[in-house]
């Protein structure tokens, strides 16, 4: 029986409840496809570091190179200043293990509502790529008098050959094997950040001289961000860099359906990768069980998927559909008409 060593970070606030349901529905599809999932629990997060002031450590980071893959719950505490736990953490875990692509897929499941008017599960259905370790993201930059009058600061967007090479041509390889529009759109912002765009757009178009059967279009990334609004069934795979990623993603989650249900991946395609909701810890929601796990759930079809267990994550995604369509009043907290953990249920006994 095939066996894959998982490493477990619940994290904060709403964090370990939609991971419990995540491992519920894992474990189900799990039995039933005759696979063994062994999973270790880490305690990293943020009240582990109010208790001992250790964030991640070098150690710990090496520690989970041993696993299969990740499945995080959350970030994020009230008590813990914003940025530590972020950087010290999740941009750690993604730098240090070189997870280089976070794979945001949006799809508007059935019954589930947008708030855009007219369209449905046919028009939103699109995968976002997101360069992961570099771009804004990588913390470098100063400030020059700080503090004074004429203060300065600046914060740098890193873009490499090798890192904008090795994302778009996992973009272009990902739009041929999803096989649907066969169509990839670059989004940047060539008219004004004409250095760093100036390079994704070269390489871009000198990686797509490979894949000729995939058509390629480009947008700057305020136009994507009303396509996605206006004609989101324009879309089909999009690629883009760290920061526009972070943005756009969050927009995406909004049309189908929200933080409740948007999952992805910090994808390390030789190494290990780590999947998430991508919705915060929600600490205002914490013990009430009314945090929706369907992100989670998802995240972890996600890990299963990449992991190659293939037909186990379908029939995740389909039980899935399968609530949502006949199940849940809304995917917002508190409204679902189900608990946290009745939603868990009703996926599990679906599988
Ligand atoms: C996300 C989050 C993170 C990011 C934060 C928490 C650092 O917003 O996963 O999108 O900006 O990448
Ligand atoms: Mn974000």
């Amino acid at each position: 029986m095939k066996n894959y060593k998982i490493a477990v970070i619940a994290g904060d606030g709403t964090g370990p409840e939609v991971t419990a349901e995540a491992l519920k529905v894992l474990e189900a599809a799990s039995k039933k496809n005759n696979f063994r999932l062994d999973l270790t629990s880490f305690d990293y997060g943020g009240e582990r570091y109010l208790k001992t002031g250790k964030v991640l450590t070098d150690r710990e980071l090496a520690g989970l190179k041993k696993f299969g893959a990740i499945l995080l719950g959350a970030v994020g505490h009230p008590d813990v200043r914003p940025g530590i736990l972020e950087k010290g953490l999740l941009l750690k875990i993604r730098f240090g293990l070189e997870q280089y692509i976070n794979l945001r897929p949006v799809k508007l499941y059935p019954g589930v509502w947008t708030p855009l008017r007219d369209k449905g599960p046919d028009d939103i259905d699109f995968v976002v790529v997101r360069e992961n370790n570099e771009g804004l993201y990588v913390g470098e930059g100063k400030f020059i008098h700080k503090g004074k009058k004429n203060e300065v600061a600046l914060q740098v967007s890193r873009n490499t050959r090798k890192g904008v090479e090795r994302c778009v041509r996992y973009a272009f390889e990902a739009t041929r094997r999803r096989n649907k529009r066969k169509k990839l759109t670059l989004c940047g912002k060539t008219n004004v950040l004409t250095y760093a765009h100036d390079l994704w757009w070269r390489v871009f178009n000198e990686v797509a001289k490979e894949y000729k059967d995939i058509q390629t279009d480009y947008a700057h990334v305020d136009a994507t961000c009303m396509w996605m609004v206006k004609n989101p069934e324009w879309f089909d795979v999009i690629v883009t860099d760290n920061m526009f990623g972070d943005i756009i993603t969050d927009l995406g989650a909004m049309i189908q359906g929200g933080m409740g249900i948007a999952a992805g991946g910090n994808l390390n395609p030789k190494g290990v990768s780590m999947f998430e909701p991508i919705g915060g810890s929600a600490p205002k929601y914490t013990g009430k069980n009314v945090i929706n796990p369907l992100a989670a759930i998802c995240a972890g079809a996600m890990l299963l998927d990449h992991l190659g267990e293939t037909l186990a994550a379908s029939q995740i995604e389909k039980a899935v559909m399968d609530v949502t369509q006949n199940k849940l009043k809304s995917l917002a907290a508190g409204k679902m008409g189900y608990g946290t953990k009745e939603v868990g249920d009703l996926v599990a006994e679906r599988i």
